[in-house]
């Protein structure tokens, strides 16, 4: 039995900041109100060219930096996330190009803010059995993309960013030690993202979605989704807990999703557990959806939260609806890299990108010279170009 253990971690989240007081000057709302009621002062906003896989990929870019392993050693890559550019091809499909980690399987999963959790749980598994040896398991989320920023009950929100985190099996005892995953169907209507393929509703005209939200974008029954949070966030911890037979005075730290910091006041307090035990980065972050948990966890590191032998649990709610918690015993410290050594290494996602665009000339140079049409053929000019550049 091997055990996953966490030896790289990393964030990247957009240098454009928009504040409560710049929504002041978009829509009715107020930086009190925001402050408030959810405690975020400011949130970052992807960049026209920034994309959920290239965040994703500075993520995993730097945790692969701080893990110092080469992208090369990576077998698995799983990229959480609710704002995926393609169905398919998956963002992790595209991280996986963008790093050149050329004998890696690469998948999206689909869990909303719970997402990163799922992921740890997944690619801890896959270390438990023997599947992979070490593992990518990125949140990234470009939120702001599916806004109705008309809807001023969800627009002050989200934000955009992605965190990872890298997972190496050992014999040693620690890493993941335990984990919960749950769902519930029947509240998927409290919190929606309607796919671009959803079949418009022709009452409403093709902009609109059978509960009145504009098509693609966030819909949400706030107070409703709140209650859910808060009873989720004890249970998933106790039980968690008990299957690691541990209690909470075995817990160091606890980083949740950050959506509210009411909803982790209310936690706190169910949990009877001080404030202090929970990290929150809400304020500057605003809630960055499967992002939000690496992110934070990035942050605590940063602010000397985790310390060697350490027990962190992470807990994560969202739409689906679903939550999950895992504990994980922070015991590896990670070596020391040297300067030279992590710019050495940034320079080889440049060889990576180079490599890549090389095997697509390849390929349409094979299907010239075959005489066969290539895979976009069948794709307009128009489509052709705009999917060329993109992808
Ligand atoms: O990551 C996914 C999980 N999502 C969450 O965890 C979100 C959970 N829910 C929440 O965090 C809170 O429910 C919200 C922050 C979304 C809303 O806070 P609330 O205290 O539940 O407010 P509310 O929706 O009950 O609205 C209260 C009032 C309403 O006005 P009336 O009807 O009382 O006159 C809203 O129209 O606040 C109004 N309001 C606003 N006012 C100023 C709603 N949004 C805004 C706004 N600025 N941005």
């Amino acid at each position: 039995m091997k055990y996953a253990h966490i030896i790289g971690w990393g964030k990247y989240v957009p240098d454009r900041v928009l504040t409560n007081h710049d929504l002041e000057r978009m829509i009715e709302t107020t930086d009190e109100w925001i402050t408030r009621r959810t405690g975020i002062h400011e949130r970052h906003i992807a960049g026209e060219r920034e994309t959920t896989a290239t965040l994703a990929f500075e993520a995993a870019a730097r945790a692969l930096a701080v893990a110092d392993l080469h992208p090369s050693q990576v077998e698995l890559i799983i990229v959480a996330t609710s704002t995926p550019e393609y169905i398919f091809p998956s963002t992790a499909c595209r991280v996986q190009d963008y790093l050149g980690a050329i004998k890696a399987g690469a998948f999206d999963l689909s869990a909303a803010c719970s997402g990163f959790v799922y992921g740890l749980d997944m690619a801890a598994q896959a270390i438990a059995t023997g599947s992979v040896r070490n593992a990518i398991v990125i949140g990234a989320e470009t939120m702001t993309r599916v806004l109705d920023w008309e809807d001023r009950g969800t627009c002050v929100l989200f934000g955009d960013g992605a965190g990872a985190v890298v997972l190496k099996g050992s014999n040693i005892p620690g890493g993941v030690l335990a984990s919960t995953l749950r769902s519930d169907g029947s509240g998927g209507d409290l919190l929606s993202l309607p796919a671009v393929y959803h079949n418009p509703v022709p009452t409403l005209g093709p902009e609109y979605f059978h509960n009145g939200h504009k098509r693609n974008t966030i819909a949400m029954d706030g107070r409703q989704v709140f209650r859910f949070a808060t009873q989720v966030i004890a249970d998933s911890v106790h039980e968690t807990l008990r299957k690691a037979n541990m209690t909470l005075e075995d817990v160091d730290l606890i980083v949740p999703h950050q959506a509210n910091t009411r909803i982790i006041e209310a936690a706190a307090k169910r949990l009877k557990l001080p404030q202090e035990m929970f990290y929150t980065n809400v304020q500057w972050m605003g809630n960055t959806s499967a992002a939000s948990i690496p992110i934070a966890l990035c942050d605590a590191v940063k602010d000397g939260r985790l310390q060697p032998d350490d027990n962190v649990i992470f807990v994560g709610f969202g739409g689906g609806l679903t939550w999950a918690a895992s504990l994980v015993k922070w015991n590896v410290t990670p070596p020391d890299v040297s300067l030279p050594r992590r710019e050495w290494r940034r320079a080889r996602y440049v060889y990576a990108r180079g490599r890549s665009k090389m095997k697509r000339y390849g390929r349409r140079f094979g299907a010239w010279i075959g005489g066969s049409p290539t895979p976009d053929a069948s794709l307009k000019d128009g489509d052709k170009k705009s999917r060329e550049n993109d992808l």
